[in-house]
């Protein structure tokens, strides 16, 4: 694991202060264009089938989305080529991407909110952190004298539609690999963005393709074809699962699964925390993209002698919150993405209320795929029987003498991702991360919002294979060097 303290920002190449900028992106967003995404391949699509695309916000159909075919999937792996150019030549028409991404930040924000539900600081963050990614691991691969591995798939989330499409995708191609890149079923249009702008700057087209269509028909025909030689994979454990069976049963023995995978991640605050610090952060972490942050918090200890007056100050905390439409300055929490995952969050909530479990829970917009951060009372990590994605905070207490029966439990539950410590206490904290089993560790801060290249991201256990992203030794496994799956 590895721990950190305040987090260092890195700035983009615009100013959001600006603001003739600001009026440029609101230009932008006023007049939003129904879009189409179709497959990029290296050949004439033959399409799947045409899916609507919708805003999480309001509900209604912003584009439309021709998915890959099986046949579309065949033409793209039979002219898929590993890139075969020099190292730096690589890396410069990575770094020249990098600054497209930003030339055209406008469009992407716009996208973010239309087809994510990301306001405004989130879509910030996306893009600082995809333009993070294609710079370090430009660099990084300079570094890097092992070859590719041939054909690497890369398969992506809508949680961070951009920055972990683009980093799994510019780790594959800094190192030399050929991308077949499937990008979530919410998200394919900011997905064909960043493939375009690749392009533009000079990425084959035969070296990165994209493949929008279902995880169980396109991700698992990319998963189960021999010509792959290796998976980056973001998402849920159990769909990393099954990939990790179809590489297993199809491709050749040894071949990498670099998996991201979900987390039930904690906070202890301890009686000597700052409560108004601690409570910032735990209301930042819990509730900051409406919950929908594998890193985000989902079960807070509280040391009993404070536990009162921290669950008044939460209460409080989340009736200030402002929920509505995501590119509003003044919103703090947004949509979840779809009505799917709306019902499956609100169903979890309902059901802690039938239990007389819930705490306090705010009101939230009608229109659109919100839900009402909400605060639930448990005995501890154990009572929450998955990972919940969206804005729910479960809240135990402990005694002071338990401290280390609370980190057992944390352990117990297998996953390993974030942690967070609110302590005064400076001997608690390196006491508590050499414990605690998880990726990344945060003291007297919010536990998300991982920067490239200071704060590598990864989990152990049920949380991911590593080696972690945004760090030094993420490349290799994208490269025949012999290296343990795990490390940072
Ligand atoms: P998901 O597992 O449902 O889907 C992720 C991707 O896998 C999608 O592109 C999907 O189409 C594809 N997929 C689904 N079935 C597949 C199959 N059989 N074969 C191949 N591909 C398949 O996850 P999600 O709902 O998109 O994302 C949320 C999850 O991702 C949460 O569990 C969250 O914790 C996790 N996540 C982890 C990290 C990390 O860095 N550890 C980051 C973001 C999200
Ligand atoms: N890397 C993202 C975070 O740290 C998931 O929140």
């Amino acid at each position: 694991p590895e721990l950190f303290g305040q987090g260092r920002r890195n700035s983009m190449g615009f100013d959001l202060h600006d603001v003739t900028e600001l009026e440029r992106i609101a230009k932008v967003r006023s007049r939003p264009e129904p879009f189409r995404v179709e497959p990029i391949i290296a050949g004439e699509v033959k399409s799947g089938e045409v899916e609507k695309a919708i805003n999480p916000a309001t509900g209604e159909a912003i584009g439309e989305v021709v998915t890959a075919s099986e046949a579309d999937v065949e033409t793209a792996l039979s002219a898929a080529k590993a890139w075969d150019a020099r190292v730096d030549e690589r890396a410069d028409i990575l770094r020249k991407a990098s600054d497209l991404f930003e030339r055209d930040f406008g469009e992407i924000f716009a996208l973010l909110g239309t087809e994510a539900g990301k306001g405004l600081p989130d879509a910030v963050a996306e893009l600082r952190e995809a333009v993070d990614f294609l710079r370090y691991y430009a660099n990084e691969a300079e570094k890097l004298s092992e070859p590719a591995r041939g054909l690497f798939t890369c398969i992506s989330p809508w949680n961070f539609p951009l920055a972990i499409f683009t980093g799994q995708v510019a780790a594959a191609l800094a190192t030399g690999n050929g991308v077949l890149a499937k990008p979530a079923e919410a998200t394919p249009a900011i997905a064909a963005w960043a493939v375009r702008r690749l392009h533009e700057a000079g990425v084959p087209k035969t070296a990165l393709q994209l493949l929008p269509g279902a995880g169980s028909v396109v991700g698992a025909a990319l998963t189960s074809d021999p010509r792959i030689k290796g998976v980056a994979f973001t998402g849920s454990t159990a769909t990393a699962r099954r990939i990790q069976r179809a590489i297993a049963d199809n491709l050749e023995p040894g071949t990498p699964l670099i998996a991201e995978t979900g987390g039930l991640n904690a906070m202890i605050v301890d009686s000597t925390a700052l409560p108004e610090q601690a409570v910032r952060d735990i209301v930042a972490s819990s509730f900051q993209s409406a919950g929908q942050r594998c890193s985000a918090l989902r079960c807070l200890y509280v040391q009993e002698d404070i536990a009162k007056t921290m669950r008044e100050m939460i209460v409080g905390a989340m009736n200030e919150l402002t929920l509505g439409d995501p590119w509003d300055l003044s919103t703090d929490v947004g949509p979840v993405i779809t009505r799917a995952a709306q019902a499956d969050i609100s169903g979890h909530v309902d059901a802690a209320k039938k239990k007389g479990k819930l705490i306090h829970r705010v009101e939230a917009p009608t229109t659109g795929s919100y839900v009402a951060p909400a605060l639930i009372e448990v005995s501890g990590i154990k009572d929450l029987e998955r990972e919940v994605f969206g804005p729910v905070l479960h809240m135990a207490t402990f005694k002071a003498k338990d401290l280390d029966k609370v980190i057992d439990q944390v352990n117990a539950t297998g996953y390993g991702l974030t942690f967070g410590l609110h302590t005064r206490i400076d001997d608690r904290v390196q006491s508590m991360a050499d414990k605690v089993k998880a990726g990344n560790i945060y003291a007297n801060r919010n536990q998300i919002g991982a920067i490239v290249g200071s704060q590598p991201f990864g989990g152990e256990g049920l949380s991911g294979t590593g080696p972690k992203a945004g760090g030094p030794n993420y490349l290799t496994r994208f490269t025949r060097r012999a290296v343990s799956s795990h490390g940072e």
